[in-house]
């Protein structure tokens, strides 16, 4: 959804754009062709992200190799404290599955690793191999939405007292039993998923990141988010509606609305079955736009 992004940001040449998720660059690379006097402000936090981003040789572009929880931070120490527009493509990039090594991927065997940032020391083996059988349960029920986390849990409890995790197969063979017959695939990369948010601490950056995106959009901005699990969309969405990502817009003493945005859409704006059919990474894809008060 490229183009619905990038048309979504209604870009002013000289204005002044954030993208969060650099990735391979796609989106940084259409922002900036339609900048004239304008700047652009990237950031990621994967190492090879940043080395494609040090391919870009324009004066109206940063990179920050970093975190986007510390928005307000590096725009700020990049001389930025007001923007006009937002946009956070979540997720991994295909660049990031399509590394064995990194071991985000379910179709190779890679080391269980999966950290964007390959500085943290939370890996998905150290999850596996430390976290509390209980924890376990809650983030593949929450963030993997299995129906049988608690079962999972259990068999990780179990297994990873005769051997420790250290690889993807080693993983997809202990749950190759309670995996739905012929649902293998998307059963595994819910697992997956689960893992990789875990190891990422993706639900607090990304909370993090929404109430910054507040506070330094100008009136009018925009702030675009795709998403690709539930669990995100739902906070973007209450966000975005309501200010908060959990729970119900506050009201001053006069009854009126605390609320730093309002949405553009109500209902999120979903792939083509074209792009589906290009991309089926695209399939889950979610996006959502707002407007600062
Ligand atoms: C779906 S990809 C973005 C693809 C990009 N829009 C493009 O056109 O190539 C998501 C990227 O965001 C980065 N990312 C995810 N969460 C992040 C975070 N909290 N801080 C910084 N980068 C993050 C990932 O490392 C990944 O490269």
């Amino acid at each position: 959804m490229l183009d619905q992004c990038i048309e979504a940001l209604a870009i002013k040449s000289d204005g002044v754009y954030v993208d969060v998720t650099f990735g391979g660059g796609g989106h940084s690379l259409k922002i900036l062709e339609l900048l004239k006097g304008g700047r652009l402000i990237a950031f990621d936090q994967d190492d090879d992200a940043k080395r494609e981003a040090e391919k870009i040789q324009s004066r109206s572009f940063t990179f920050c190799h970093a975190n986007f929880m510390y928005l307000k931070q590096y725009l700020k120490l990049n001389g930025v404290t007001k923007v006009d527009g937002i946009l956070a493509d979540l997720g991994i990039s295909s660049h990031q599955i399509d590394s064995p090594s990194r071991g985000f991927s379910t179709r190779y065997e890679g080391p269980l690793d999966m950290r964007m940032d390959r500085n943290i020391s939370r890996t998905a083996s150290s999850v596996l191999n430390e976290y509390p059988e209980t924890t376990l349960h809650k983030i593949f029920g929450m963030y993997g939405e299995l129906r049988n986390a608690k079962t999972v849990a259990a068999i990780i409890a179990r297994e990873r007292v005769r051997k420790p995790f250290t690889t993807t197969e080693e993983l997809k063979n202990a749950l190759k039993d309670v995996a739905p017959r012929g649902k293998e695939n998307k059963y595994f990369a819910q697992v997956f998923q689960a893992l990789r948010i875990e190891v990422n601490d993706e639900m607090k950056a990304l909370e993090n990141f929404l109430h910054q995106s507040g506070e330094v959009l100008v009136p009018g901005g925009v702030l675009v988010v795709m998403s690709y699990h539930s669990l995100e969309d739902r906070m973007v969405k209450n966000y975005m509606s309501k200010g908060k990502v959990f729970g119900e817009v506050e009201k001053d003493l006069y009854g009126n609305e605390i609320k730093p945005f309002t949405p553009v859409n109500r209902k999120p704006i979903e792939p083509s079955e074209e792009e589906v059919k290009q991309n089926s990474r695209a399939r889950s894809a979610r996006l959502r736009i707002a407007k600062k008060l």
